[in-house]
C-alpha cells in the first residue's frame, strides 16, 4: 500500500443511510474512514458497530461550519460527501435549510478538499436535476428545470464540482441518485422516503398513502448498487470520468402500485393479514416527477458500474430488516 492508500476517505454524511453503507464498504476493502455527521437527519445508530475500531473515526461536526470541514479534511485522502437535506418537500417547506446545507455547506467541503488537495471528490447529485424533462429514459446531458429547492441545490453542486475540476484540477465525481432504497433507510418522520414509509405502513396493518393514481413511476435502486458506484467513481482510473456526472440507478422503472403490491407479497408471507390490507390515495404533491428512469450507460462505460441487484432482489434484503427492526 503505497502512503497516501493508508490515508483515511473522508465521508460526509456517513452516519446517514447511504453513508453508513459506504462507509462499511471502504472498511471492508481495507480502507481508513472519517465518518463527519451531525446526525441531523440520521441515528447515531447506523454506525454504532464501527465505533471503537482503529481505522474508523467519527468528527460530529456540521458541514454548514466552514473551519468544521477544513478540519475534517486535514490529511484525507478522497472525500464522499453524501451530507444532506433530503427531500423535496422539506426543501419547498423550508428553502432556507436546504440551501444551507446543501448548498453552502457543499461549498464548504468542496472547497477543503481543494485547500487540502485530496486525490478525488465523489458526490452525491440526485435524480431531481432532470426536473420538468420529459425524457425517458433520462440522459446526463438533458436536464431540465429543476422543480424543487432541494433540485436547484444539487444542480448547484454539479456547476461548482464542475467549475472546480476546471478552475483547479479537482477530481470531482457527481453521482446522481435516482430512489436509492434499503437496510437502515429511515421510516419515520414527515421526509421519509416511499419504500420505507410504505413498509412500516403495512407492518402497522395501516394502509400506505399514495399521492395522486400511483401510477407515477420509479428507478428504484438497491443501496448494494448505489455503493457499487460510490466505489467505482472513487477507484475509476479512466480519466474520462473526471468532472462528469453520472445517472446511479438499477435502469428499470416501476409504478408505485406495483411496488406496493411487491411489499404486501413479501410481507404477507410473515403476516397473512398485511395481504388483505388496502392503498389511500391522497392529493398529488407539488415538485413531484412523474416518472423517472435512468439511462446507466455512461456510468457503465467510464466508471464500469454494473448493478447487481434489480427491485426484487434488494427487496429480499431489505424488507427483511424493516421486519426485524421495525415489526
Ligand atoms: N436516498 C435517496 O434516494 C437519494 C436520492 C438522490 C440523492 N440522494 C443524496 O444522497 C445523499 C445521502 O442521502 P441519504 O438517503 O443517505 O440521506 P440521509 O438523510 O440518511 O443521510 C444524510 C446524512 O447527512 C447528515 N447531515 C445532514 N445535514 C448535515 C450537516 N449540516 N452537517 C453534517 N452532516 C449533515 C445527516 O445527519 C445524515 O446522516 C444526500 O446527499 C442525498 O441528497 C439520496
Amino acid at each position: 500500500m503505497s502512503d497516501r492508500a493508508s490515508l483515511p476517505v473522508l465521508v460526509t454524511g456517513g452516519s446517514g443511510f447511504i453513508g453508513s453503507h459506504v462507509c462499511d464498504a471502504l472498511l471492508q476493502l481495507g480502507m481508513a474512514v472519517r465518518c463527519m455527521d451531525n446526525f441531523a437527519t440520521s441515528k447515531r445508530s447506523n454506525i454504532a458497530h464501527l465505533e471503537g475500531r482503529p481505522d474508523f473515526a467519527l468528527v460530529e461536526g456540521d458541514i454548514r461550519d466552514a473551519e468544521a470541514c477544513r478540519n475534517a479534511m486535514v490529511g484525507a485522502r478522497a472525500v464522499v460527501h453524501l451530507a444532506a437535506l433530503g427531500s423535496v418537500p422539506r426543501s419547498i417547506a423550508d428553502p432556507l435549510s436546504s440551501h444551507a446545507t446543501n448548498l453552502t455547506g457543499f461549498l464548504n467541503v468542496l472547497d477543503a478538499a481543494r485547500l487540502e488537495g485530496v486525490d478525488r471528490f465523489v458526490y452525491a447529485s440526485s435524480s431531481s436535476v432532470y426536473g420538468n424533462s420529459k425524457e425517458l429514459p433520462k440522459r446526463e446531458p438533458n436536464t431540465g428545470d429543476p422543480l424543487s429547492p432541494y433540485a436547484v441545490t444539487k444542480a448547484g453542486n454539479e456547476l461548482y464540482a464542475q467549475l472546480y475540476t476546471r478552475l483547479h484540477g479537482l477530481n470531482t465525481i457527481g453521482l446522481r441518485f435516482f430512489n436509492v432504497f434499503g437496510e437502515r433507510q429511515d421510516p419515520e418522520g414527515p421526509y421519509a422516503a416511499a419504500i420505507p414509509k410504505f413498509i412500516r405502513a403495512f407492518l402497522k396493518h395501516e394502509a400506505p398513502q399514495v399521492h395522486g393514481d400511483g401510477q407515477q413511476s420509479r428507478d428504484f435502486t438497491y443501496v448494494g448498487n448505489a455503493v457499487m458506484a460510490v466505489l467505482a467513481a472513487l477507484e475509476s482510473a479512466d480519466a474520462r470520468a473526471v468532472g462528469q456526472v453520472f445517472n446511479v440507478a438499477y435502469g428499470d422503472r416501476t409504478t408505485l402500485l406495483e411496488l406496493i403490491d411487491a411489499l404486501r407479497n413479501a410481507l404477507a408471507k410473515t403476516d397473512p393479514a398485511i395481504g388483505r390490507v388496502g392503498v389511500q390515495h391522497v392529493a398529488e404533491r407539488a415538485g413531484d416527477i412523474r416518472d423517472s428512469l435512468a439511462d446507466i450507460s455512461k456510468a457503465r462505460e467510464l466508471l464500469g458500474y454494473a448493478p447487481q441487484f434489480d427491485l426484487k432482489a434488494g427487496l429480499e434484503r431489505a424488507v427483511p430488516w424493516y421486519v426485524q427492526h421495525w415489526g
